[in-house]
């Protein structure tokens, strides 16, 4: 079959780690018989520096007119890049953030899974880690505080910044009925996360939830508080399997779920729409200190095409391919710097992101 595939390469690492994606694309492509057409889109600091702005209407439409879009990062050092003396709707994230709305990318699914070979990666006890863990965060991602109206003014000669949080039920049901769609093919088990003891924008997300869940009698469910839930990811994350929650609560909690993995460089994701069209992005950022080096992990990128293939294209054959693919290189030994053990283990071996996207081609059958 033929796909066309919008790119975003971006900034920092992005353009290192997207080119591997593309090496394990075309070889899924030459073993199973597809040809992907690649169509580059600026966004983020490349696209401030050849247009003024993070993302133009042209690539807006360039991404729509694609099958799918496949993400590298974007941003840069915040401390020093000229990009963030721009005003907050000029930076780099305003493009994403932009992009996410305009294609209506509601679903951000964000798997975080401890191989077994990073075992030594994962910063938690033996004993917490236990038989591994496997989990889906469910973050909602076009709603909540990202896209409230905000503003900061001066009253009475004291300076206030107002940002808003609001959800309507029809927003919550649908990233809910996807949570539990999803729970459907693995485990069975939701928990919706919030802040209900405080917050009226959770009261109504629980209500709805628990509206959803009747619809799927066999998924068992539960309702956890987000700060809770931030200390049961390091107690005890063998518990979780979807994790469903809004915006603000996703971002964080996939970053903290990401590192009891050992590494955010083994994290993809996939941010979906209505229809089969998704962006997919490593769950990590554009690393600014390491880019050009040669040494950033791909996997994550590489994952992320996986995602690609499954859930856009329906090849689930072909993802499995690469999926197995990664297992593989891994059990070989081959680790980039961020998943490189800290003791000495002369099973390992350090190579850098070009080598690890050959030898996951390699290994695709
Ligand atoms: C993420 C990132 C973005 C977010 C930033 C870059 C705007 O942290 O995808 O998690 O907060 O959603
Ligand atoms: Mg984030």
């Amino acid at each position: 079959m033929e796909f066309q595939i919008g790119v975003i390469a971006g900034d920092g690492i992005g353009p290192e780690v997207v080119a591997e994606a593309k090496k394990v694309l075309n070889k899924v492509g030459a073993v199973y018989g597809h040809s992907f057409h690649y169509k580059s889109i600026l966004m983020g600091g490349c696209s401030i520096d050849a247009t003024g702005v993070p993302l133009t209407d042209e690539a807006i439409a360039a991404a729509k007119a694609s099958d799918a879009v496949l993400m590298g990062s974007i941003g840069g050092n915040t401390q020093t890049s000229p990009w963030y003396q721009l005003p907050p709707q000029l930076r780099p994230e305003a493009g994403l953030l932009k992009l996410r709305k305009s294609l209506n990318l509601f679903a951000n699914l964000r798997p975080a899974y401890l191989y077994e070979e990073l075992k030594e990666a994962c910063p938690l006890r033996d004993n917490i880690i236990g038989d591994g863990f496997d989990m889906m965060i469910m973050r909602e991602l076009t709603g909540g505080l990202y896209f409230g109206e905000r503003k900061t003014e001066e009253i009475d000669g004291v300076m206030t910044a107002v940002d808003t949080l609001t959800y309507n039920e029809n927003e919550i049901r649908r990233i809910a009925k996807r949570g539990f769609d999803i729970a459907m093919k693995r485990r069975k088990k939701v928990t919706s996360v919030d802040k209900a003891n405080v917050l009226d924008s959770s009261r109504l997300w629980r209500k709805v939830v628990e509206e959803v869940a009747e619809d799927y009698p066999e998924v068992a469910y539960e309702h956890m508080l987000v700060d809770n839930c931030a200390m049961q990811l390091v107690k005890n994350p063998g518990q979780f399997d979807v994790i469903l929650t809004e915006n603000m609560f996703g971002d964080i909690l996939s970053d903290e779920a990401s590192m009891v993995t050992g590494s955010i460089g083994m994290l993809s994701s996939a941010s979906l729409n209505d229809t089969k069209f998704g962006l997919y992005e490593p769950s990590g950022g554009s690393a600014p200190d390491i880019a050009g080096k040669g040494i950033a992990n791909p996997i994550a990128t590489i994952l992320s095409a996986a995602m690609m293939l499954r859930y856009s294209f329906d090849l689930d054959k072909e993802a499995d391919a690469v999926e197995e693919a990664v297992r593989q290189v891994l059990k070989d030994g081959y680790r980039t710097i961020d998943i490189m053990p800290q003791n000495e283990n002369e099973n390992v071996t350090l190579i850098g992101t070009a080598k690890m996207g050959d030898f996951i081609c390699e290994r695709i059958k």
